[in-house]
C-alpha cells in the first residue's frame, strides 16, 4: 500500500475539496455523547484487542506498521475522517440503532447531509440546472404514516442526491448551493410527490487517502444509485435512510454496504417520458 502522497491527484479535481468540505462541515457540530468512562474503558480494551489480534493474526511487518502511521497522519490531515468512517464503519453504528425500529429500514447518513434545504410544499421538483433537467426525471410519490398505517400531517421529507456526474451541492464549487436538495412539507394525509432525476452510481473520491486505501486492496469505490433521506413527524422517530434501484449496478456491492432489501425501488417508465415510483415511510414513535 502507498500513501496518499504517491496517488493519483489528477483523477477528479473535486473529490479532494469533497473530502475537505466534509470536515469543515462536522467540526461546525458540536457532537457529544454521555458515555460514562466504565463504557469508554469496556468499548476502547475491546477495539485496541481486536486490532491487536490482527496484527499478529496476519503478522503485520514494521514497514507495513510504518505506512499505517503515515496513512493515518494523511487521512486527518486530507480532511478525510468523515469520508473514510461513513464509508467503512457507519454501517455497523446504524445496525445497532436499526434494532430497536420497527417502522422504515434505517441507512446510513454518510457525510454530505446539509440541514436548511430549500422549504418545498408536498407537490415539488427539486432545485435543479438545465443540465440536469437532461437526465432522466423521476416522479418519487408516497406518504408518511405511523406504525399504524395512519397519515402523518406534519412530516417532512428531507431529500438529497448527488447529479448524474456524482457530485453533491456544496461539497462539489460547480453546482449551485441547494441543487438537487430540498425539505419537503407533506399534505395533511402524509403525502408528498418530488420530481429530481434519477439518480447514478456514485464513486468516492479516489484521489486521497480514502482512495488510496481502496486501490490498495484492488477493490472498487462505487456505492449504488441512490437518494438520501430524513424523515420525521411531530412526536415520531425520525428515520434516516437511503432508498436505491433494482438491478442497478453495485446494489449487491456496495463500497460503504449500506443496502438493504426493503430499501430498493422498482421505478417505472412513464408514458410522458418519466420514471416514476412509490415508497411509503413508516415512523416509529419518538
Ligand atoms: C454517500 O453519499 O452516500 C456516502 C458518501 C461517502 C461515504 C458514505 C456515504
Ligand atoms: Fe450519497
Amino acid at each position: 500500500m502507498t500513501t496518499a502522497a504517491h496517488t493519483d491527484v489528477t483523477a477528479s479535481p473535486t473529490a479532494v475539496g469533497s473530502g475537505t468540505a466534509a470536515t469543515d462541515k462536522f467540526k461546525n457540530e458540536r457532537v457529544w455523547a454521555d458515555t460514562p468512562p466504565e463504557r469508554v474503558a469496556a468499548i476502547a480494551k475491546d477495539a485496541l484487542a481486536a486490532l491487536n489480534q490482527v496484527i499478529l493474526d496476519h503478522e503485520v511487518t514494521y514497514p507495513e506498521y510504518r505506512v499505517l502511521k503515515q496513512w493515518l497522519i494523511d487521512v486527518g490531515e486530507g480532511g478525510e475522517w468523515p469520508l473514510f468512517l461513513d464509508v467503512f464503519i457507519e454501517h455497523s453504528v446504524e445496525e445497532v440503532l436499526a434494532k430497536s425500529r420497527k417502522g422504515t429500514k434505517g441507512s446510513i447518513e454518510g457525510p454530505y447531509y446539509i440541514p436548511g434545504a430549500p422549504q418545498l410544499p408536498s407537490v415539488a421538483t427539486l432545485p435543479m440546472r438545465d443540465e440536469d433537467r437532461k437526465v432522466t426525471p423521476l416522479v418519487f410519490s408516497g406518504q408518511v404514516t405511523d406504525l399504524e398505517g395512519n397519515g402523518l400531517a406534519g412530516a417532512h421529507v428531507e431529500i438529497w442526491h448527488a447529479d448524474d456526474d456524482g457530485y453533491y451541492s456544496q461539497f462539489a464549487p460547480h453546482l449551485p448551493e441547494w441543487n438537487l436538495r430540498g425539505d419537503i412539507a407533506v399534505d395533511d394525509n402524509g403525502h408528498y410527490e418530488i420530481t429530481t432525476i434519477q439518480p447514478a452510481p456514485y464513486q468516492i473520491p479516489t484521489d486521497g487517502p480514502t482512495g488510496a486505501f481502496v486501490a490498495a486492496q484492488a477493490a472498487h469505490p462505487w456505492r449504488p444509485a441512490h437518494l438520501h433521506l430524513i424523515v420525521s413527524a411531530p412526536g415520531k422517530s425520525a428515520v434516516t435512510t437511503q432508498l436505491y434501484f433494482r438491478g442497478g449496478e453495485y446494489v449487491d456491492d456496495d463500497v460503504a454496504t449500506a443496502t438493504k432489501p426493503e430499501l430498493i425501488l422498482d421505478p417505472v417508465a412513464g408514458e410522458d417520458g418519466k420514471n416514476h415510483v412509490t415508497y411509503d415511510f413508516v415512523l416509529d414513535p419518538a
